[in-house]
């Protein structure tokens, strides 16, 4: 196994032209296999809103929820980095409670950067965070926290002046200083134009091949979704048939009595 990924490492890897494997966790185990598997980041993202809370959208996530599953994700990663996800309304109000939070995420979740959602407008915030010692992960497009401005989850940057401000988002928080920059749902060729004009690694979900990495949620590609299953999705397997076909034959066993049997009792 190779060594702990760090920050610089992603860099080391758009200059190699290696691509950057990242997916969310929300739980012990799955992190433990996900971290197993060599992937190179995990994302505790503020998506555990949809996928472990059941909630149609992140708006509802609170600080508390991302920290303690931060924190049982951090027991589980030893190789990759650990990326916690800072919940709506916990940035964006005023920059002393926004470092706060990061602050929290890192001493109490156990993270090792924080990622947050915005351009142009979080680069006053992304400063502070930086100044006391937190690497950012950016995140631009479809940030799902603006699903009722942009009104569904829907894909951005298809008009060109959307498009300008996308690239020009992405080159400012470069300048700030974020390690690397989620682009979320936007054209292929736009997220291949942001990839080649700024130096720090971009990381593509719904943004085509041309990023210098991927992200997914884990649920996706496990077949564990329950609600939107956008077109960028790759599903591959699907746990969903083989929990639900273990929970019938526990039901079958226990109503026959064939469990438990003997191997399963005490003397
Ligand atoms: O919350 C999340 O999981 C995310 C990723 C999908 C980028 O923001």
């Amino acid at each position: 196994m190779q060594d702990k990924v760090t920050v610089k490492d992603f860099q080391r890897m758009k200059e190699d032209k290696e691509k950057i494997t990242m997916l969310t966790s929300y739980t012990y185990p799955i992190a433990k296999i996900v971290d197993d598997a060599g992937i190179d980041s995990i994302l505790v993202g503020d998506s555990l809103g949809m996928t472990i809370l059941g909630h149609n959208n992140t708006l509802k996530v609170t600080l508390e929820n991302s920290i303690m599953l931060t924190q049982a994700v951090s027991r589980a990663v030893n190789r990759a980095l650990l990326i916690g996800d800072l919940p709506f309304g916990t940035y964006g109000i005023n920059s002393f409670e926004t470092v706060k939070n990061a602050y929290r995420l890192v001493k109490e979740g156990n993270a090792e950067a924080v990622k947050l959602e915005g351009g142009r407008e979080r680069i006053k915030e992304i400063e502070k965070i930086l100044n006391i010692g937190i690497p950012v992960l950016g995140h631009i497009g479809l940030t799902p926290t603006y699903v009722n401005i942009f009104g569904g989850f829907k894909v951005q940057g298809r008009e060109e002046k959307q498009a300008q401000i996308l690239l020009e988002d992405a080159k400012m928080l470069e300048e700030a200083g974020v390690f690397a920059i989620v682009l979320e749902s936007i054209p292929w060729k736009l997220a291949k134009k942001i990839t080649e004009n700024v130096t720090i690694p971009t990381i593509g979900i719904g943004a085509g091949e041309y990023c210098d990495g991927q992200v997914l949620v884990i649920d996706d590609i496990l077949g564990l979704n329950f609600q939107v299953k956008p077109r960028f999705i790759k599903q591959y397997a699907n746990i969903k048939d083989i929990i639900s076909e273990a929970v019938k034959n526990y039901y079958k066993e226990v109503k026959n009595g064939s469990f438990p049997s003997e191997e399963q009792r005490y003397d």
